[in-house]
């Protein structure tokens, strides 16, 4: 983390109805209002985005949607537009994640598509990028993230790139309890940031990356003690309203020692 600001972003998956989603935000919000040294931002399913929008607003909590079309409207069955997102107070959509490449088939272009539509449309993209273990342990993991960034944003001018997050998210690290080292994270997320370089010039210094892949209140703060480190995508241990909450804080605590404040 340098003198970006940073990002804790939850991502629920499939997980939460709309009562268990409401519960959440209320005690959520409750620990973290008073927290300002980041950007907090739960991404929850379609149905709880609406409850949700009701919920957070004026908090200090964005919301986020998990995916979103490539097409503006029309007869597209089951799918969620960018201008249905925005209706909802959606700030955020996560793109491209793992599990829609790994399970539903998302190609990198399609992610692109996704990507240049949630740009136009005023929506940040969280675009997730991320190699498996066969890749990691071949010694291709860089060469195959610089690939998905460049592949998802290459057609798009400096200036249309500024609102973008980007994810690195190691396969082999989500959900599974073995989070990337530190020094990995780094590493990569360092390569992420020359490859940005290389699209949109010293922009790519303003853009956070975050690490994501069983990040823990208990690792969060080893993780943003890395220079290219900008915050974290949680997914399980976003969903406990308190221990998401406790690894917001300690977050914010390294914001605070850093600043000085
Ligand atoms: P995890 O998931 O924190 O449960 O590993 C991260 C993600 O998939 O975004």
């Amino acid at each position: 983390m340098a003198n970006r600001r940073p990002v804790i972003a939850g991502n629920w998956k499939m997980f939460k109805t709309v009562n268990e989603a409401e519960d959440y935000a209320v005690r959520f919000l409750e620990e973290v209002k008073e927290v300002t040294e980041l950007d907090i931002i739960l991404c929850a399913p379609f149905t709880a985005l609406h409850p949700l929008k009701n919920e957070l607003e004026e908090s200090v909590v964005h919301l986020g949607a998990q995916n979103m079309s490539w097409a503006d409207q029309g007869a597209y069955t089951g799918e969620i537009s960018a201008q249905m997102l925005l209706d909802v107070a959606c700030t955020y959509v996560i793109l491209g994640h793992s599990e829609r490449r790994e399970l539903f088939g998302e190609t990198d272009q399609e992610i692109a598509k996704k990507v240049q539509k949630a740009l136009a449309a005023g929506l940040k993209p969280i675009l997730c990028v991320g190699e498996n273990l066969n890749v990691r342990e071949e010694g291709k993991a860089a060469e195959r993230v610089k690939g998905q960034v460049s592949l998802a944003l290459s057609s798009l001018s400096a200036e249309e790139l500024n609102p973008i997050v980007i994810a690195y998210e190691p396969i082999w690290a989500i959900g599974t309890g073995k989070t990337a080292s530190s020094k990995d994270a780094q590493e990569m997320c360092a390569a992420i940031r020359t490859t940005l370089t290389g699209l949109m010039g010293p922009a790519a210094e303003n853009v956070p990356i975050l690490y994501g892949g069983s990040v823990k209140a208990e690792n969060i703060a080893e993780l943003l003690n890395e220079p290219d480190v900008d915050g974290a995508l949680v997914g399980g241990a976003s969903l406990d309203p308190l221990s998401f909450a406790k690894l917001v804080q300690n977050a914010a605590a390294v914001v605070a020692r850093v600043e000085g404040i």
